[in-house]
């Protein structure tokens, strides 16, 4: 399985009983392995995490910090993006990594994470 179809895999792994959007992702490392995600909603709403973030949490909980390509799922005709949050964390841990969305169909867009963040808050601020 390539990674945008382990995204599109993950997808189907989503809690999302009160949105029913469900998201996947799919992270890789530079050592060659896969970290996937889904969004995992609470009925607080407030504290529902995004795929991206579930992935990204996963692969640092494994000892993972080095980070190549990330394919994102949704079941979307124009192509679902990472949310601000998502980007920030993303920007934290991956740096400028390239992304890639892709929907049910088959439709793809491949990226950089500057495309969508372009002037990032950062440690280098601190
Ligand atoms: N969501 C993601 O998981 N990733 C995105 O890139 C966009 C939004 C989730 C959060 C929430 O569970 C649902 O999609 C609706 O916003």
């Amino acid at each position: 399985m390539n990674l945008l179809e382990m995204a599109l895999e993950a997808r189907t792994k989503a809690h999302a009983p009160y949105s029913h959007f469900q998201v996947g992702a799919a992270l890789e490392s530079t050592d060659g392995r896969v970290f996937t995600g889904c969004n995992v909603e609470n009925a607080t709403y407030g504290l529902s995490v995004c795929a991206e973030r579930v992935a990204v949490f996963k692969a640092i909980s494994e000892g993972a910090r080095k980070f190549q390509r990330i394919a994102v799922s949704a079941d979307t005709d124009v192509l679902t993006p990472p949310c601000g949050a998502c980007r920030q964390i993303l920007w934290e841990f991956c740096g400028d990594i390239e992304l890639t969305l892709v929907n049910l169909h088959g439709k793809t867009e491949t990226l950089h994470l500057r495309d969508l963040f372009p002037r990032p808050f950062d440690a280098s601020f601190l």
